[in-house]
């Protein structure tokens, strides 16, 4: 029997309940899915992600960023070693809370992708939903982008839109993106780890 194109080795850096992370999982048990998720790894020990990963029979490993004591890049260093070991040659962000510094951007450029739960270049940052409202934007949604060392500025892969609705607050429209990101991100990754979607300077080039 002949054998497919080899699959990346993939990591899932989480901070906390992992949702995403489940679904990347689930999206790529199939042999010929072009990621394979190898490792996931939090820099919250008491991630509740990390215990769903082991679950689902995927190797998990913790940095704590917090003995590191704001020494971003020590802290990345220690991660980045994690990620060698177990040959990984791609990272993909699920709701990972730490600023990467550029060491860790550049090292990983055109390798490393993250999802944001707004239709960006609109809402960077902390409390998306909340920013969406109070804008009073009628569409809202999310977006998986190539990371660049300015946060939430990296270019756009793939994003999906929903309605805001009248009686809208931040947990029911945060409900209605994120069942969209569990849709958005395998699809996403299928193309970047099929070489489909290629990061080349500003744009993301298609194949
Ligand atoms: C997701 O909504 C993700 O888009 C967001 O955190 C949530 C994580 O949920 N990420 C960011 O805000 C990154 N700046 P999950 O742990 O259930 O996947």
């Amino acid at each position: 029997m002949s054998s497919g194109p080899a699959r990346k080795r993939t990591a899932i850096l989480i901070s906390g309940r992992g949702s995403n992370m489940v679904s990347l999982v689930e999206a790529a048990k199939p042999a010929d899915f072009p990621a394979e998720i190898t490792l996931v790894l939090s820099n919250a020990p008491e991630a509740g992600g990390l215990a769903r990963a082991a679950e689902a029979g995927i190797a998990t490993a913790a940095v704590d960023h917090r003995p590191f004591r704001g020494d971003r890049e020590a802290f990345e260093r220690a991660m980045d070693e994690v990620l060698r070991i177990n040959q990984i040659e791609l990272v993909v962000l699920a709701g990972f809370m730490r600023v990467l510094t550029p060491w860790f951007v550049t090292r990983w450029q055109g390798r490393l992708i993250n999802i944001h739960p707004s239709l960006l270049p609109l809402f960077r940052g902390t409390h998306t939903h909340r920013q969406a409202l109070e804008a009073g934007v009628a569409e809202h949604g999310c977006s998986v982008h190539f990371v660049v060392p300015e946060l939430d500025a990296g270019p756009v892969i793939a994003q999906a839109k929903v309605p805001v609705l009248p009686g809208d607050d931040e947990d029911k429209l945060a409900a209605r993106v994120l069942e969209q990101e569990h849709k958005l991100y395998p699809l996403a990754l299928a193309e970047v780890a099929s070489g489909r979607a290629v990061l080349a300077g500003d744009s993301v080039i298609r194949r």
